[in-house]
């Protein structure tokens, strides 16, 4: 592997996901292979699980890992081409990254979208540019459009956690007060899709209309606006807030009566319940469903470690 920005950047989605899960019943069989060699973690905007869990990804290969916090810790960065810089940003992208790219052998970057410039979010104007500037393999720890790190880790959770062959899995729209980026719904339904393509799961998305995510991101996805309809017999469901792709960045709703509860979950199969974190209580998710057994939430924080060790792995084999 010589970049992971995508499900698209995975070869083999059912071995990488069996690799994974090698990697979590003997985490430290591959330390040689990351002796010597650093991995940059450089965030742009916050972050727990994936700053923690990639890090301790790197350490279990012998890695040694830079965490850096670009937006409070770096000098104001300019992304801009072709700009006087005498305003307030510092440093520009191109010897940023350049910089990055001399002393680390990987690169992991978090940049979200500004959620206002729809084209500039949507090419992935920023975190493409620390590709092509850092001349080093680079790992998504999100970007404006996707956090496939996340979606891995939600699959090994599923393959962990199924009872039957081919569970239904369904992502549901939850309400928020802020408007929140379709990084991971987007990245979610990718990998979803791809897993229904490969025959490990049925796939459903329902959202309150006005939330359609970007077509290229569900292919073979069955779509709908009743909730109910998507929650019936439900394996597993996935719960997360996005803002509309269409009216670019808004929130449309308060979305009323689309929190999922336990009282939801009586008309599903017994299905157990996922969020990215973090989460607002009460509000995307009842505090009835976190701190019940029907909540995977934290095991799926969990396998953030493999996901993020298979993918770390996968490149350094081609270093
Ligand atoms: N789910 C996730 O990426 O968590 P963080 O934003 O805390 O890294």
């Amino acid at each position: 592997m010589k970049l992971f920005t995508s499900v698209h950047d995975v070869a083999n989605v059912p071995a990488i996901v069996k690799e994974a899960l090698e990697l979590k019943a003997n985490p430290f069989a591959h330390q040689e292979l990351g002796k010597n060699k650093t991995i940059g973690l450089i965030f742009l905007n916050p972050s727990l699980r994936t700053r923690l869990s990639t890090q301790k990804a790197a350490l279990n290969l012998g890695m040694n890992a830079i965490v850096m916090n670009i937006d409070k810790e770096g000098w104001a960065l300019e992304t801009r081409d072709g700009v006087v810089m005498n305003g307030t940003t510092v440093e520009h992208i191109r010897e940023a990254a350049g910089v990055m790219g001399e002393y680390c052998d990987i690169l992991g970057i978090r940049s979200f979208p500004s959620l206002k410039d729809k084209e500039e979010d949507y090419t992935e104007d920023i975190f493409n540019k620390f590709i092509k500037y850092s001349g080093i393999p680079v790992i998504s720890l999100e970007s404006a459009t996707r956090h496939p790190l996340q979606s891995f880790a939600d699959l090994i959770t599923i393959e962990e956690h199924k009872k039957t062959a081919k569970p239904k899995v369904v992502l549901t729209w939850a309400p928020h007060v802020k408007a929140l980026p379709q990084a991971v719904p987007n990245s979610f339904a990718e990998w979803m899709c791809k897993a229904q393509e490969e025959g490990m799961i049925d796939f459903v998305i329902t959202h309150p209309e006005g939330y359609e995510l970007a077509e290229n991101f569900t292919p073979g996805a069955k779509i709908t606006y009743n909730q109910d309809e998507a929650l019936s017999g439900a394996d597993f469901i996935y719960v997360k807030n996005w803002s509309s792709y269409e009216d670019y960045g808004k929130v449309l709703t308060e979305g009323e009566g689309w929190m999922m509860t336990q009282e939801k979950l009586k008309i599903t199969n017994k299905a157990k319940v996922m969020h990215c974190l973090p989460v607002r209580r009460d509000l995307e998710l009842g505090s009835d469903i976190l701190d019940s057994e029907d909540s995977l939430v934290i095991k799926e924080a969990a396998n953030r470690v493999w996901a993020a060790q298979a993918v770390i792995k996968g490149i350094l084999e081609e270093l």
